[in-house]
Order: C-alpha cells, then sequence, then structure tokens
C-alpha cells in the first residue's frame, strides 16, 4: 500500500485540491524548517471541522473534555470509554489534521501492559494517529512506541496531578527545576516520544528546553519561542465561563453569538414571529383539511421519519 507523504503546515486547504496530510514525522520537519506548528483541542465534529477547516495542524482531543463539555471540577474523572467516544466524532471531521487523544487519568497508571492496551483502543477504535500521556514516565512512552504508536509527552504543568501540586500552578520556577524538567524532556524523547506539550512554564525554561529537543514542543503558557502553540477551543471562543488564564488569548466571543441567537428565537417563538409562513409547510394549492387526507399528494408517514424528505415537499 503507497503512503502519502504530506507537505504540513500550508494552513487551510485550497478547494479542488487533494488536501495533504500532516502526519507526525511531518511535524518533526516543520521544526527542523522553523515552521510554527498550530494545535487546538476539539471534541466533537464541528468543532473539530472548524479546526481542520480552519488549517490547524494538531488537534487534540484533550482530557479537558471532562472541564469545558462535560463541565466537571478537574479532568480526573472523564473514562476511557467518554474519551473514545469524542475521539470518534472528531475523527469523522478530521482530513487534513493530526488526531491526538489524551489518555484519561488512571489509564496509564498501572502495569505497562494495561496502559499500551488502553492506548491500543484509541488507535484501533476511535482513529487516533498518536496518543498524548502526563508526566515522565519514560518506561511506557518506550513500550507504546515498541507498539507503533506515537506518543506526545506532557510536562510542567500536568492537570491529572492537580491534587500533587496543591492547584494549578506554574512548574519548574527556578534554573534547577527548569533544568529538571528539561532532562524529563530528553530522556521521553529518548525513549521514543515524538513531540512534547509543555504546559505552565516560564517562557526562559521553555525555550532553552525548545532548543534542546530534537522534536517539537507544543506550548500553552510557555511563551513564544516554542515550535507550536495549543489552545483549549473553549478558551479560544470564549465559551468556558470562567475568567481566562493569564496565557490564554481569546479570538472570538462565541457565548455571545450564541447567547444572542438563543435569545432572538425565544423571542420570536414568544411573539409568534417564528415560525413564517415561508418557513411553513402547506397541503398541495386548493386542498383543504376538509377533504380525505388519502387525497394529498404526499406521503405524510415517510416524511415524519425521514427528514431529508422535507426538501421535497412541495411549498
Ligand atoms: O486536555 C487538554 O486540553 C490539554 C492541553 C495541553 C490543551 O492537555
Amino acid at each position: 500500500m503507497s503512503i502519502t507523504q504530506s507537505s504540513a503546515g500550508a494552513g487551510a486547504s485550497q478547494p479542488g485540491l487533494p488536501i495533504p496530510k500532516v502526519t507526525m514525522p511531518a511535524l518533526g520537519e516543520m521544526k527542523r524548517q522553523g515552521k510554527p506548528i498550530s494545535a487546538l483541542t476539539a471534541y466533537d465534529y464541528p468543532t473539530a471541522r472548524l479546526a481542520d477547516e480552519g488549517g490547524i495542524d494538531l488537534i487534540l482531543v484533550g482530557d479537558s473534555l471532562a472541564m469545558v463539555v462535560l463541565g466537571q471540577e478537574n479532568t480526573l474523572a472523564v473514562t476511557v470509554d467518554e474519551m473514545l467516544h469524542h475521539t470518534r466524532a472528531v475523527r469523522r471531521a478530521v482530513r487534513r489534521a493530526l488526531v491526538v487523544s489524551d489518555m484519561p487519568f488512571g489509564s496509564y497508571h498501572g502495569a505497562i501492559a494495561d496502559a499500551v492496551a488502553n492506548a491500543v483502543r484509541f488507535v484501533k477504535e476511535a482513529g487516533a494517529e498518536a496518543v498524548k500521556i502526563e508526566g515522565p514516565r519514560v518506561e511506557l512512552v518506550r513500550a507504546l512506541c515498541d507498539a507503533e504508536i506515537p506518543v506526545v509527552g506532557h510536562l510542567g504543568l500536568t492537570p491529572q496531578s492537580v491534587h500533587r501540586m496543591g492547584g494549578y500552578r506554574v512548574q519548574a520556577r527556578t534554573a534547577e527545576a527548569a533544568r529538571r524538567l528539561e532532562a524529563d524532556a530528553l530522556a521521553l524523547v529518548h525513549a521514543g516520544a515524538s513531540a512534547i506539550v509543555l504546559e505552565g512554564v516560564p517562557r526562559e525554561a521553555a525555550a532553552a528546553i525548545t532548543a534542546a529537543l530534537p522534536v517539537p514542543t507544543i506550548g500553552i503558557g510557555a511563551g513564544p519561542e516554542c515550535d507550536g502553540q495549543i489552545l483549549v477551543f473553549h478558551d479560544l471562543v470564549n465559551l468556558t465561563f470562567a475568567p481566562p488564564a493569564k496565557f490564554v488569548r481569546r479570538y472570538g466571543d462565541a457565548s455571545a453569538l450564541l447567547r444572542s441567537a438563543i435569545e432572538h428565537y425565544r423571542e420570536d417563538v414568544e411573539h409568534r414571529a417564528f415560525p413564517s409562513d415561508a418557513e411553513s409547510y402547506h397541503l398541495p394549492t386548493r386542498q383543504t383539511m376538509g377533504e380525505s387526507a388519502q387525497d394529498a399528494d404526499f406521503d405524510s408517514e415517510e416524511a415524519v421519519v425521514n427528514r431529508d424528505a422535507f426538501e421535497d415537499w412541495p411549498s
């Protein structure tokens, strides 16, 4: 079987042209060429499709799903099955970007064989092209790579360690701690990690680690020198119902847009301004309800069960 290689980093696809797939090696090539890598989380078909069509290189089905979609307090409770469910939806939407799934808390913290089996599910059952794991788990990274599963490491502020860290705090705040972080990152890369997410670390530490690593760093709250940047979709478009962290830049206000649409709809319903006559279906011209139902020239039963049939109705 032939493999189509990618020219990643081209941004949004051109209509009519074949879409070059972003692969993990292509991200490495972007680093070598000094091309910034754009990454964004997505958790469902519409947001993943928008991110992919917007030319994002890497789409992460993050375990932030727990907080921004499922309304949980932290990322700890989300399950493998929930992550698989959302990864499948994202996979269906994405044609170009690399799809990476977060392995949730507890799914890779026991025996290595169990962790590999869980990771295999992300690839086999949901179509993930890599998994992301938090912390300096060198042996596990080696085992996953042996199983042909590309790994993105995640160091610095690792949200699954919230209880150990005592909150979401910037990590590696001393030169000594930054050196330890760099050693962890190098160890993960030597074990086979293809990229490293650096979260919540001083810009200087992230810059030094980025320069030291042969694979891309993807920063979130780690300054501009990382090879790429990632944000949570809901932060980007103001859908989090909370003040943003310092590192978040809001590029749109989906809350305002959606609130306004919902309120206008409700008002229109309350004032009987929706639906209009043009948004209604009609009996064939000159027929009235007085005539027998069999006389109507459409099959009302089929129209109820098949939404496409609505399009074919006479108006
Ligand atoms: O779950 C997540 O959203 C993440 C971040 C790195 C964006 O891990």
